[in-house]
C-alpha cells in the first residue's frame, strides 16, 4: 500500500520501433528504467511504468510490402516478440500500448488542434527524393550516395560517417534508393510544419530553469539550437505513408515522430481506463490530487532533441504537464566497439536469453550505469568475471554457505551479536537509496558489494562448517552464525531487489516471505522458518558467451523475420572444432597457379533487384550492380534459401567475367558466389566486410 503522501511518478522508456527485434543496446534503457521504477515501488511510491511499440513510418510500410503482409499483421507479430523479450528480462511495464491505437489517434488530434488553435501550423512545399521504382518518398536513411563534402562513397542521406558533414539527401553525389537501387527523383509535395520558433523563449527558460535536464544537456541545447532561431519542424508526410491521416489535411499523415511521443499520453490514457483513474491527474497542469504527478522520461542521447525541444513545445501548446526529468543515457558498445553483425556482437535479447541468465545482464548494466550520458561498454570477459565474483561469489554464496544449517531450526529467536554488521549495512541504506534515486546504480552496487564483503569476512572468521562438525554443543553457536549470515544475505537481497527481482523472490521463498518494502533492509528477522535451499544463481561460463556469439552470427544470416537462430557449436581454440564433413565430401581441386586464378574476375556487387522465376525450382533472377551504370542479370540457384525482397540492397561477390550463358529463362551474365556442401542444407551467400564497395575486385 503506498503511503498517503507517496510520490506519484509516471515513468517512460523510449518506444521501440516495431520494425526490429529488441537487442542488448535497447536493453540498457529498459533495464535502467525498470530498476528505477522497481526502486520507487519498493519505497512505497506510486510509480507507473508506461511504454508502447512505435509502429508508424516508411520503414514498417516498406517491410510489410516486402513481406507481402499488412502493416497491422507485421506490427502485431513484432509486438508479441517485443513483449516476450521484455518479459524474459523481467522488464515489468504497468502498461504497454501501441502508437497505432485509437487512443493515440484521438490524442494526436487533440494536440494537433491545440497547435492549430495557437496558429503554430504552416504549410509549404518541400522537395524530397522519390523512388520511382518503389513509388514512395524516401526518408533520409533510405538514400545513399557520395558525401558532397569529402566525396566518401556510400553515405546516408543526412550525414557523412567519414567527415561528419550534415546535408540533405538531394545533395548526395550519385544518390540511389536503398529500397530498389533506383536513382531517386526530386519531387515537390506540400508539408505541414510546426513553427516552434514561436515557443523559443518558453523553451529557453524551460531548458535552463525547470530542473528537468542535467547541466551538460542544457548547455548543449543552449549552444547548439537555442542560440539561433529554431527551424520549423516538418510534421507531415504525403501518401503513401503508414500512420494516421491528418483529419484536416487529407492525403497527409502525421510524421512518425509526431505521434510517437503522444504515445506516452495514449499509454497513460489506456492505463487510466484500466485502473479507473483520471488522465487529467497525470498530465493536466492543474491536478486535483494532493501530490502532483512527476513525469520521468528515460531516453538515449540520440533522441535528446525530440524530447527536450519538440516534445515540451507540443506539451506547452496543448497546455499539458511538462517532464519533471528527462534522463538521458549513452550508447552500448560491445568489447569496446559498436555492435557488429559480422563480429557476432549484434546481440539480440532473444539470443542472449537462450544462453545466459537475464539477471546477470541486469546486474552488469546496473554496475555500469552512473546516470550520465557516457556510453557503456559490455566487455564480455569483465561481464563474466563481475557476475561470478559479485553475485555468485559474494551475494549468493552467503546463503549457500549457511542456509542449510537453519532448515531444521529456523533463525535464532533473538538476533545475535554480529559486531554491528547488520546495523552498519542498514545505515548504508540511505546512500544506496540516494544512488538509486539519482540513477547512479553503479554507486549503489559498489556500496552493496562492500557490505557483501564484510558479511563474507564474518562467515570466513566464524567458520560455521567447523561448528557443524563440532557436534551438539556447538549447535547454538552454529544457529547464531547462520542466522547472522542469512540476515545479512536477505538485507543485500532487499537492496538488490530493483536490479534482481528473481533473486528477491527466491530469497523471500527461502526466508521471511516476499520482499515488499525497502524498510525490510533495516530490521533483522528472528525466529523465522527457513525453507529448503536450492541454488540461487549459476556462474557465467565462457562457453555460454562463445555460444551466444556463435548464435548471433548465425542469427544474422537468417532472414530478418526468421525465428531464433540455429545453435552453432562453440569453436575449439586450437582447430576451430568444426566437422570435416564438408571437406571430405568434396576434396580440394588440383593446384592452380596465380595466373589461373587471375583469369577469374571476382567483384563486389550490390543486388538491386531480385525476383522469383516462375517454373524454375531453384532459381532467383538477380540484377546486380557493379557500380555506376554497370549491371548484370544473374540467375542464381538460391531459391528457397533467401527471400527475394530480403536480398535487395545486400552486397555479394560475383564472377564478373564469366561468359554469358543462355538459359531457358534468359541469359545469365555472371555468377553469384555462394557456399554449399555436405553437413548443412543451405546455400550461403558471401558478403564482404562493411566498407567494401560495388566494383571492388577480390585479390
Ligand atoms: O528512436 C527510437 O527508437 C524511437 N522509436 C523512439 C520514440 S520515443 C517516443 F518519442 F515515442
Ligand atoms: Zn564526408
Amino acid at each position: 500500500m503506498p503511503a498517503i503522501h507517496a510520490r506519484r511518478i509516471l515513468v517512460t522508456s523510449a518506444l521501440p520501433y516495431a520494425n526490429g527485434h529488441i537487442h542488448l543496446g535497447h536493453l540498457v534503457e529498459y533495464v535502467q528504467t525498470d530498476i528505477f521504477v522497481r526502486f520507487q515501488k519498493l519505497c512505497g511510491n506510486r510509480a507507473i511504468y508506461l511504454c508502447a511499440d512505435d509502429t508508424h513510418g516508411t520503414a514498417i510500410m516498406i517491410r510489410a510490402k516486402a513481406e507481402g503482409r499488412s502493416e497491422q499483421d507485421l506490427i502485431s507479430t513484432m509486438r508479441a516478440a517485443h513483449l516476450a523479450d521484455f518479459a524474459g528480462f523481467e522488464i515489468e511495464f504497468d502498461h504497454y500500448g501501441s502508437t497505432d491505437s485509437p487512443a493515440n489517434r484521438r490524442l494526436c488530434g487533440d494536440v494537433w488542434q491545440a497547435l492549430r488553435d495557437r496558429g503554430l501550423v504552416v504549410s509549404r512545399p518541400v522537395e524530397q527524393l522519390f523512388d520511382p521504382q518503389a513509388g514512395v518518398f524516401l526518408a533520409d536513411r533510405f538514400v545513399r550516395g557520395g558525401c558532397p563534402k569529402c566525396g566518401a562513397a556510400d553515405q546516408y542521406g543526412d550525414s557523412c560517417e567519414q567527415c561528419g558533414a550534415t546535408y540533405g539527401p538531394a545533395d548526395l553525389v550519385q544518390p540511389r534508393s536503398t529500397l530498389s537501387g533506383a536513382t531517386p527523383e526530386v519531387r515537390s509535395a506540400e508539408h505541414l510544419f510546426v513553427t516552434i520558433e514561436s515557443l523559443h523563449d518558453f523553451l529557453a527558460t524551460w531548458v535552463r530553469s525547470s530542473g528537468a535536464l542535467d547541466a551538460p544537456v542544457a548547455n548543449y541545447l543552449a549552444g547548439h539550437f537555442l542560440c539561433d532561431p529554431l527551424r520549423d519542424w516538418d510534421v507531415s508526410r504525403p501518401a503513401p505513408y503508414f500512420g494516421f491521416e491528418i483529419p484536416d489535411a487529407p492525403g497527409h499523415y502525421w510524421y512518425v515522430w509526431f505521434d510517437a511521443p503522444i504515445g506516452y499520453l495514449a499509454a497513460t490514457d489506456e492505463w487510466c481506463t484500466k485502473h479507473g483513474e483520471a488522465f487529467a491527474d497525470w498530465w493536466h497542469r492543474d491536478q486535483a490530487t494532493a501530490v502532483p504527478a512527476e513525469i520521468h522520461h528515460f531516453i538515449g542521447k540520440d533522441i535528446t532533441y525530440f524530447h527536450t525541444l519538440f516534445w515540451p513545445a507540443m506539451l506547452e501548446a496543448a497546455n499539458l504537464a511538462l517532464p519533471t526529468k528527462v534522463r538521458i543515457h549513452g550508447f552500448l558498445t560491445v568489447d569496446g566497439q559498436k555492435m557488429s553483425k559480422s563480429r557476432g556482437t549484434f546481440l539480440l535479447a532473444r539470443t542472449y536469453l537462450a544462453h545466459l541468465d537475464p539477471a546477470a545482464l541486469r546486474y552488469y548494466y546496473a554496475s555500469k550505469l552512473s546516470g550520465g550520458i557516457d556510453d557503456i561498454d559490455l566487455n564480455l570477459a569483465e561481464f563474466a568475471a563481475k557476475v561470478n565474483s559479485d553475485l555468485v561469489g559474494k551475494v549468493v554464496n552467503l546463503a549457500s554457505r549457511t542456509a542449510r544449517w537453519l532448515e531444521k531450526t529456523g533463525l535464532a529467536a533473538v538476533y545475535p551479536d554480529d559486531g554491528g554488521l547488520f546495523a552498519r549495512a542498514a545505515a548504508d541504506g540511505a546512500e544506496i537509496a540516494a544512488a538509486y534515486e539519482a540513477c547512479d546504480f553503479a554507486r549503489a552496487m559498489r556500496v552493496i558489494m562492500l557490505a557483501a564483503d564484510r558479511a563474507n569476512a564474518y562467515v570466513d572468521a566464524e567458520q560455521p562448517w567447523k561448528l557443524a562438525k563440532a557436534g551438539p554443543e556447538a549447535a547454538g553457536k552454529l544457529q547464531d552464525v547462520a542466522t547472522v549470515a542469512l540476515n545479512l544475505f536477505r538485507q543485500l537481497a532487499v537492496y538488490l531487489a530493483p536490479v534482481l527481482p528473481k533473486l528477491a523472490r527466491d530469497t523471500g521463498a527461502l526466508v521471511g516471505g516476499p520482499i515488499q518494502s525497502w524498510a525490510e533492509s533495516q530490521t533483522p528477522l528472528c525466529g523465522t522458518a527457513v525453507g529448503p535451499f536450492s541454488p540461487l544463481m549459476q556462474r557465467v561460463d565462457s562457453t555460454q558467451i562463445e555460444a551466444l556469439l556463435a548464435a548471433s552470427r548465425a542469427a544474422n544470416e537468417a532472414p530478418p523475420t526468421g525465428e531464433p537462430a540455429m545453435e552453432t557449436p562453440a569453436p575449439s581454440p586450437t582447430t576451430g572444432g568444426d566437422s570435416g564433413v564438408a571437406l571430405a565430401a568434396e576434396p580440394l581441386a588440383p593446384t592452380c597457379t596465380i595466373d589461373d586464378f587471375a583469369k577469374i574476375d571476382l567483384r563486389v556487387a550490390r543486388i538491386v533487384a531480385a525476383e522469383e522465376v516462375p517454373d524454375a525450382k531453384k532459381l532467383l533472377k538477380l540484377t546486380v550492380s557493379l557500380g555506376g551504370d554497370t549491371t548484370r542479370t544473374v540467375f542464381a540457384g538460391i531459391k528457397g534459401f533467401h527471400e527475394p525482397a530480403a536480398l535487395v540492397g545486400r552486397l555479394v561477390v560475383v564472377v564478373a567475367n564469366l561468359a554469358p550463358r543462355q538459359m531457358k529463362f534468359g541469359s545469365s551474365e555472371g555468377m553469384v558466389v555462394a557456399a554449399s556442401g555436405a553437413g548443412a542444407a543451405g546455400v550461403y551467400l558471401l558478403s564482404p566486410d562493411s566498407g567494401a564497395l560495388p566494383g571492388m575486385r577480390l585479390h
